[in-house]
């Protein structure tokens, strides 16, 4: 499928054979007497478009007419050689370029440099809307490091000299991709108009703080410009802000940002440090101050678990309490380290952040997590820079797939924690249907499950899959063009990733095709450095799907409903109310597909196709009633194309999400959504019987700020009213109290058979409230060794609690401690709970 990558590098012309024809064209018929031939000149090039001015992207052919010619050709002003590339594929034209050509071929001399100039004016994008919530736009991902050198005096700073290299954003080719190359936040602020007019509405940006300072060793991966080898979570690295290590550069982004309508989610990584026994060993610094190293842990309490890397992803306890990758793994639960990331987290909140990705969230200890996100949701403190409207978004990253053994835990995490989930699961399909040749029917298998569920195992379904973050390409994996995409392949994922349920996040480059296939892509060739920020076609298929999804509530907060697949077609709709999004994705590059039978819930009519300007072209008839699903005329999908029809409507009272879904009474959430109305209404959280309003503080159409109010802890649901209208009621857990992590453990545990499990309950919510399912008790808890068991719970802060661990075995019955243990758990910090079974 490729084309523009491969001519580049192509310079497959035999060496005999240029210089033939250099010798050729130099005249040289030797210095002999006599008369000597007349060496005829090749014919000059033609090219199969004509100089001018488009309004679309052009793909420019080049033909000669000399026999056995080899063509040459610049793009970059220069005067084609021989060392220019060779011709061998139509080229791709997205922006204004001159392309310059010679033929040389054997026995004639070269022909003369022709030469044509396109100016591509791409129609103007519609304009974007204002959004108020994540979900209406997307997330653009930047590795800090590669993206724009905004300020040079930091590149090769005094505090970590010799970790730079002034090839890596300039000539990467030259660079040694484990060093930092000059990117930095000053360098994002100075971009965020490029962003800004391709419709991004938040950035997620590579862990900003203090990384180690020293080079760990070419076999380590040599230095941080990553942003994962922290060693101080309270001060911005000296690469990426200043000297000083101040937090002006990152304020001045956030400041900059959300004056362009572009939210700031940092990567927050809570599982581990920087490298063991290299670099800095385990460094971990609090504000500038050694706290510890990671050959130096040796107190009672110590801050990292200190086991060896982990081997088995499918053993709980391994993935929990082993070392990922030789980096020295926080113990979270040790008090210090506890409130030392908390801190962390909540200032950056009142750095203005909009919100974290959290690393690795599935090496960290999930039950802690839940604290965490208890501290997120709970934060009211002020802020500097101010935040954008709306409680801060989460997303974690938990890189599995639905095959793998702790899928259920991770769809159990996020529903429970109301930590919102990178979606790995989808990850793998779409890589595999737009970087290789995959079919739909496994990216519609993998949505089925997530979002519906099996009945085989339990808890695969996502309760609020419009949260989950969806991706196709990422810094950890190979760009898809290196996993064999060609440019409309990767339009074709960008389609599908914007008009996709979840929230989507796009990688840095993407949108310039940029990708190095050395090793295959693997990191760190896909960390490209940026070289581009001007417009082209996938540019503005970008603007037109943010505009699309900023304007219609369908597209953020709607169904996925599947209307025709076979393995190279996808047709699906999204819909909320009467706004209808109906997209069509044929992926096949020479076989148009003929489509009948296929039911919309556009209302009758004819539509035009949304993305004529950009992708396709077609527009498609509708029959039929208003409000029922009506039949599309049959029509033909041409090869390589994307459709989409839009039908905006109303709504009545909508909700897409709410944010945090797992809170305190008392704690602020955001409400988004459509069709709320321009008054008041009314906010209802209602658990059992039990129905209260919430206090509303901030009301508008789409977006509703409500203070949680004093429910029984538990699962939940919220409503709003608004008349006589009242919505859908979207999930929502209710903490009792401020959480602290706790571990408890027993030892003496009974032998387990098969597939038996231990759990753990007890008599508050955050214990199961007594439960003893898979789906609804504490679990399957962690085995650190035959006849022990370990889980870490956040629980309420100050209750005395009632607990017990249980094995479940595959039947669904249980073998049962059989007594209760109390616990008075701590009101700060956190705390240990040892029995003997
Ligand atoms: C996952 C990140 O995405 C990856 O890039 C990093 O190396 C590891 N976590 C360790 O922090």
């Amino acid at each position: 499928m490729r084309t523009w990558h491969e001519l580049i590098r192509s310079k497959s012309v035999p060496l005999m054979l240029v210089v033939a024809a250099l010798l050729a064209g130099c005249g040289g018929g030797g210095s002999g007497s006599g008369t000597s031939p007349v060496t005829p000149q090749a014919a000059t090039p033609a090219f199969s478009v004509s100089t001018g001015a488009y309004t679309t992207l052009q793909s420019v052919a080049i033909t000669d007419s000399t026999a056995g010619a080899t063509i040459y050709f610049t793009t970059d002003g220069t005067t084609p050689t021989i060392a220019a590339s060779a011709y061998s594929a139509p080229i791709p034209v997205a922006a204004n370029t001159t392309i310059e050509t010679i033929t040389v071929a054997s026995g004639y001399t070269n022909s003369s440099v022709a030469s044509a100039t396109y100016t591509i004016n791409f129609p103007a994008a519609p304009a974007i809307v204002p959004i108020t919530d994540i979900h209406q736009g997307f997330i653009y991902q930047i590795v800090t490091d590669r993206f724009f050198d905004g300020d040079t005096t930091n590149n090769n700073p005094a505090e970590s000299p010799g970790l730079y290299d002034a090839n890596g954003l300039s000539s990467p080719a030259n660079a040694d991709w484990n060093l930092y190359w000059g990117g930095d936040l000053a360098g994002i602020q100075q971009k965020l108009s490029y962003l800004q007019l391709m419709g991004v509405a938040g950035i997620w940006i590579s862990p900003p703080m203090n990384n180690i300072r020293v080079n760990a060793g070419a076999s380590n991966g040599e230095t941080g410009y990553h942003g994962y080898w922290t060693r101080d979570w309270m001060q911005i690295d000296e690469h990426f802000g200043d000297d000083t290590n101040s937090w002006t550069a990152f304020d001045n982004l956030v400041t900059a940002a959300h004056a362009d309508g572009i939210r700031v989610y940092v990567d927050f990584p809570a599982n581990d440090s920087n490298p063991i026994g290299a670099g800095e060993d385990g460094s971990l610094y609090n504000n500038g101050t050694l706290v510890t190293t990671y050959s130096t842990d040796t107190g009672t309490t110590p801050y990292y678990h200190h086991n060896p890397n982990i081997s088995n992803y499918e053993d709980r306890y391994q993935v929990q309490y082993y070392t990922l990758e030789s980096l020295a793994d926080l113990d979270q639960t040790n008090p210090w380290v506890d409130s030392y990331l908390k801190a962390a987290v909540t200032n950056f909140l009142a750095h203005g952040v909009d919100g974290f990705r959290f690393d690795a969230t599935q090496e960290v200890n999930w039950g802690w997590e839940y604290s965490l996100e208890n501290t997120i949701a709970n934060w009211s403190g002020a802020s500097s820079p101010a935040r954008m409207p709306g409680q801060p978004f989460i997303f974690g990253e938990w890189d599995e797939g639905s095959e793998d053994a702790l899928y259920p835990d991770s769809v159990k995490f996020s529903n429970n924690s109301g930590v919102n989930l990178l979606d790995y699961t989808l990850y793998w399909q779409l890589a595999d249907v737009f970087g290789a040749s995959g079919s739909f029917y496994d990216i519609d298998n993998e949505l089925t499950l997530e979002d519906a569920g099996s009945s085989t195992i339990p808890a695969q379904a996502f309760t609020q899959p419009n949260d989950l973050v969806t991706f196709f390409d990422n810094h950890d994996n190979p760009r898809i063009l290196s996993q064999g995409a060609d440019r409309m392949a990767v339009k074709q994922a960008i389609s599908f990733l914007l008009t996709c349920r979840g929230v989507p996040v796009l990688y840095y480059g993407d949108e310039q095709y940029l990708y190095n296939d050395t090793n295959n892509g693997v990191v760190p060739y896909n960390r490209n450095g940026m070289t581009s920020f001007t417009s082209n076609d996938a540019t503005l298929l970008i603007q037109y799907l943010a505009a699309l999804r900023a304007a219609n509530p369908g597209m953020a907060y709607g169904t996925m409903t599947p209307r025709w697949i076979n393995n190279d077609v996808y047709i699906y709709e999204r819909q909320l109310g009467t706004n209808v999004v109906l997209v069509a994705i044929n992926k096949n590059p020479s076989t148009d597909q003929a489509i009948s039978g296929l039911l919309s819930y556009l209302p009758p009519g004819s539509y035009t196709d949304y993305l004529a300007q950009t992708m396709g072209g077609l527009g498609i008839a509708v029959t039929g009633i208003a409000g029922s699903y009506n039949p599309v005329t049959n029509f033909t999908l041409p090869h390589n194309s994307v459709s989409i029809w839009v039908s905006a409507g109303s709504v009545p009272p909508s909700i897409g999400s709410v944010t945090p879904r797992v809170a305190n009474p008392g704690a602020a959430v955001t409400i988004s959504g459509a069709g709320f109305g321009a008054t008041a209404g009314t906010v209802n959280f209602i658990a059992g019987s039990t129905t209260l309003p919430a206090t509303v503080t901030n009301w508008s159409n789409g977006q509703i700020t409500a203070v949680v109010p004093t429910l029984a802890a538990g699962a939940a649901t919220v409503t709003v009213t608004q008349g006589t209208a009242t919505s859908n009621a979207a999930p929502f857990t209710v903490n009792t109290a401020t959480l602290i992590p706790v571990n408890f453990s027993v030892s003496g545990t009974p032998a387990l058979f098969g597939t038996d499990v231990i759990m753990l309950t007890g008599n508050v919510a955050e214990l199961g409230n007594g439960a003893t399912t898979w789906n609804d008790a504490i679990g399957p808890v962690t085995i650190p060794a035959a006849g022990s068991a370990l889980q870490t719970v956040s629980v309420p802060a100050g209750a005395t609690v009632q607990f017990q661990f249980f094995v479940l075995h595959s039947n669904e019955s249980i073998t049962s401690e059989g007594v209760q243990h109390r616990y008075t758990i701590p009101s700060t910090g956190a705390g240990t709970a040892a029995v003997t079974w």
